[in-house]
């Protein structure tokens, strides 16, 4: 569907090194073409030498995480949206199923940093996706909607400012990506679920995207492009993928 963004974007989780990082970004800044986005996610340390390396290239930088807390101050650890875009940060991934799982992240929490990023100026890359239980026990559409749901109220109408991430949880460096089908079909309601934003937003699959997997995934409806997390480290697989888009 060409009236949505697509976007191949990385996210390097807790990896990287100064010296890996520039041999990475090297080969990434040649990767956008016209119809395919490049943005990537690296750890916060990293963000400046991103910046840095992909100056003058279409690629956007990303953070991982941000605070929910708009204003500076006494939040040890924290990292607020207005810092991330002073040193050239345009997006950031909020909601990733790890920050859910190992950091207690609830929906409103998520929700409130996805307004915080906006209001800093960032685009928010919004993860939803059920988790093997919650797909077995046939929750999947009802989890992504109220994870959805939470984010669409604090968000009214910049719902339509955002991009979504479906990672289902099972699919998450697990080696087991969803079928083409079993993605499209949770896309598909995540924009019914957006109303007339659905239009607009593009919706991202992750979860173990591969070179010999992207373009089947990316060939659905209601796929607007990846999520990339293991793949994004090597730049020859990251290249494929941005290829298959
Ligand atoms: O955010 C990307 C993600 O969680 C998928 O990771 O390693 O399965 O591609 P991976």
């Amino acid at each position: 569907n060409m009236s949505r963004a697509r976007w191949v974007v990385g996210n390097w989780k807790m990896n990287g090194s100064i010296a890996a990082n520039e041999a990475l970004l090297a080969a990434v800044r040649e990767l956008p073409r016209i119809g395919a986005n490049v943005g990537v996610c690296a750890p916060y340390v990293y963000l400046p030498q991103a910046v840095q390396a992909l100056d003058k290239s279409a690629v956007v930088v990303g953070a991982q995480d941000l605070s929910a807390h708009a204003a500076s101050g006494a939040f040890t650890g924290e990292v607020s949206g207005a810092m991330l875009a002073e040193v050239g940060v345009r997006q950031v991934i909020v909601g990733h199923s790890e920050r859910r799982q190992y950091h207690g992240e609830t929906d409103e929490i998520v929700a409130a940093k996805a307004l915080a990023a906006l209001g800093a100026g960032l685009v928010p890359i919004v993860c939803v996706g059920e988790t093997l239980v919650e797909r077995d026990a046939d929750q999947a559409f009802e989890v992504v909607n109220r994870q959805l749901g939470a984010v669409m109220a604090a968000l009214g109408e910049r719902i339509n400012e955002v991009l979504v991430a479906y990672e289902p949880v099972w699919a998450i460096g697990t080696g087991r990506t969803a079928s083409p089908e079993q993605a499209q079909e949770v896309h598909a309601s995540i924009r019914a679920k957006l109303g007339s934003a659905g239009a607009v937003v593009p919706v991202l699959y992750g979860g173990s995207v591969k070179a010999s997997n992207a373009s089947s995934i990316f060939a659905m409806s209601d796929v607007d492009g990846g999520l990339i997390g293991g793949a994004s480290l090597v730049a020859g697989d990251f290249a494929a993928i941005v290829a298959a888009l």
